[in-house]
């Protein structure tokens, strides 16, 4: 494996699952693996999760991980070719990622869309730049349109929470949210849920439909009672319209997750990647109730990281 961007395919999945598992198992089993390596993590937007579980996975392997808000500490990074750098911007991208390359050995990188530029988010042009212009192994830590570590984590948290052997029912269920959301987790969850062989519904407002390139093979259900009967695991998120794109076009407090939703899911676990807005985007009751899987996921972004760092330094 070369750059960690997206879902690959189903051997390298469960390839990654497996491994992940193991390192849960017996964390520091690789321990020298990555010695005198290290890992540059590249945020461009806040992160809680992401920032220190891919800490913790690089020194389970021995490998360093330094890690730079570029928003807050690093030089205002102008991205766009051929630009006359006579306003904010200080850097062009072309030279910060080129000596990145040379200073670490992979580079993870968190780039969050505009939510106003269709193409250029669509096209994920600024984590490409990161690639285009390091030259060694890149890891995404959220781009654009996806952010695979996370689904890894929540395809390892199914696999540990499936209670039959038949294929699980997995419903994705739009939020309501008072500001305006990337699709990126929503992307990833239904590529990696597809990819990894579950029966996925989909069910959103009208207006909400995500880009079909990333739901193809899903069921889309805008009525949310039905989607959610008999569900095995719910995955709640809000994302903007991307249609419309990056609009608000409702916040219907109705469409947020209670125990009367789950009336006809009784085995329904629930699942949220955090951070979550408590009381708008998900209940108290549900967070706190014996259903969720939060802080399951949340753990295991250590071992999808692990995994992840593992086979590139392979
Ligand atoms: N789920 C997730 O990526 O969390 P952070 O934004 O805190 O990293």
């Amino acid at each position: 494996m070369n750059h960690f961007t997206q879902f690959e395919n189903r051997p390298l999945a469960d390839q990654l699952i497996e491994k992940a598992l193991a390192y849960k198992n017996n964390p520091r089993m690789d321990i020298s693996k990555g010695l005198g390596k290290r890992v540059g993590c590249i945020f461009l937007n806040p992160s809680l999760r992401t920032r220190a579980s891919t800490q913790i996975a690089a020194m389970n392997l021995g490998m360093e991980a330094i890690v730079m808000n570029m928003d807050k500490e690093g030089w205002a990074l102008e991205m766009k070719e051929g630009a006359i750098m006579n306003k904010g911007t200080v850097e062009h991208i072309k030279d910060a990622a080129a000596v990145m390359g040379t200073y670490f050995d992979v580079l993870a990188v968190r780039a969050f869309p505009s939510l106003v530029d269709k193409k250029e988010d669509s096209e994920d042009y600024i984590f490409n730049q990161f690639i285009k212009y390091s030259g060694i192994p890149v890891i995404s830590l959220e781009s654009a349109i996806r952010h695979p570590l996370q689904s890894l984590a929540d395809m390892i948290t199914i696999q540990e929470n499936i209670l039959s052997s038949t294929k699980p029912k997995v419903v994705l269920t739009w939020a309501p949210h008072i500001k305006a959301i990337p699709h990126a987790v929503a992307n990833s969850f239904a590529e990696w849920t597809l990819g990894c062989g579950h029966d996925l519904t989909i069910t959103h407002p009208e207006g909400y439909e995500l880009d079909d390139k990333f739901t193809k093979g899903a069921n889309i259900e805008y009525d949310q009672k039905k989607a959610l009967e008999e569900a095995d695991f719910v995955y709640v998120k809000n994302w903007s319209a991307f249609n419309d794109y990056g609009k608000i076009l409702t916040t219907d407090p109705a469409w947020m997750l209670r125990e009367t939703h789950l009336n006809k899911a009784p085995q329904a676990k629930v699942m949220h990647c955090l951070p979550v807005r408590r009381n708008i985007e998900l209940s108290d009751e549900i967070l706190d109730g014996k259903r969720s899987l939060v802080q399951k996921q949340a753990e295991n972004r250590i071992y999808s990281a692990q995994a992840v760092l593992s086979m590139i330094l392979e």
